[in-house]
């Protein structure tokens, strides 16, 4: 059985109704917008974060999931989708889950006003629902997400990250959410802070390694269905890279940054940056650290009682670092 199969078991049922329910929730009186959820929804991506949101709720409660749970998953992927919609226009990336993004197939007008739709109709769903606890998790969670990808953009105009503001941004544009599937999913079965903080604590160690995965992506040839190489070219230094700039000559530093900041368009020239950082240890320092927080995140759930729940929640912070796309 492939390991994504072997997570999803003892969540099939869940993620069976979650998936109409989430379908659901994007239907609009517009028919365009229609016609482009329906694109979205045709070309589902991995659904981690629903699987987190369920795993965490069944291995805290012992096997129960109510309808605040359902809620709580669908509001995630909604806004999951939405930031990706909006990230491809930010990123100027054409491809998305193996197709054309939505900026490429409809332009960015239509882009940013179909993620603000999905934006809007994920933090409804909460509040028709009277979730506000729920609401609160994924409020705090929309905003550090905006405020992360702005700090990545300052960094790259300044050229000046060092390793900790990295992980800022990654913490705070990635790891939060993730953070948030896990406190969630808790919140929504059981009442005990402690437990919800230290499940929110879990998220956002595996969501660092989930970023820190995604941007040794960058460097590969392989299909993920998203562009490769394209981190360089839009000047967002990622650990691979950074780290090899804080270890390296100042000649050899100063050609990097040339690089970056004056050759960020020349193929020729950014696959030498690309070697570079190869040949400099960059990515295999950056997977040392992606599994120095997924060990880190796995700490956290060791004392929970063996469970088909907590199983399933261990293969998935495994497959965060191994999985191929
Ligand atoms: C992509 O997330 C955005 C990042 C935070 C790196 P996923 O890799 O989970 O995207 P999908 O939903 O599977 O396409
Ligand atoms: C992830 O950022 C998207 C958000 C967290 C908003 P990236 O730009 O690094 O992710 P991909 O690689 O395009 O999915
Ligand atoms: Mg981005
Ligand atoms: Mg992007």
């Amino acid at each position: 059985m492939k390991i994504t199969e072997q997570i999803k078991q003892p969540i099939q049922q869940e993620m069976e109704l979650f998936e109409k329910k989430f379908q659901d929730s994007m239907t609009s009186k517009v028919a365009l917008l229609n016609r482009i959820t329906y694109y979205i929804v045709n070309r589902k991506g991995k659904q981690m974060r629903p699987m987190f949101v369920f795993l965490t709720a069944k291995m805290v409660s012992g096997g129960t999931v109510n309808e605040r749970t359902y809620r709580g998953a669908s509001v995630i992927e909604l806004i999951h989708t939405a930031t990706l919609v909006h990230d491809d226009v930010v990123d100027d990336s054409n491809r998305r889950r193996g197709f054309f993004s939505i900026n490429a197939l409809w332009k960015n007008k239509i882009a940013v006003l179909v993620g603000d739709y999905l934006l809007s109709k994920g933090l409804l769903l909460s509040i028709d629902n009277g979730d506000f606890d729920l609401l609160k998790i994924i409020s705090v969670a929309v905003r550090e997400m905006s405020e992360g990808e702005l700090l990545q953009i300052e960094k790259a105009r300044r050229l000046d990250i060092t390793e900790d503001i990295y992980y800022e941004i990654i913490r705070q544009k990635t790891a939060t959410l993730i953070a948030a599937c896990c406190a969630l999913g808790a919140k929504s079965v059981i009442e005990d802070e402690v437990q919800v903080e230290n499940m929110r604590k879990f998220g956002e160690l595996i969501g660092m390694a989930f970023q820190i995965k995604d941007d040794l992506f960058d460097y590969t040839d392989e299909a993920i269905g998203k562009p490769t190489g394209i981190d360089i070219k839009e000047q967002k230094m990622t650990l691979p890279l950074i780290h090899v700039l804080n270890n390296c000559t100042k000649k050899e530093k100063d050609w990097l940054i040339n690089s970056i900041k004056n050759h960020n368009k020349d193929k020729k020239r950014v696959k030498e940056v690309i070697a570079f950082v190869k040949n400099n240890n960059g990515l295999s320092y950056a997977e040392d650290k992606m599994v120095e927080f997924q060990q880190e995140a796995l700490s956290l759930i060791g004392n929970y009682p063996d469970s088909p729940y907590k199983d399933a929640l261990t293969l998935m912070v495994n497959y965060v670092i191994e999985r191929k796309k």
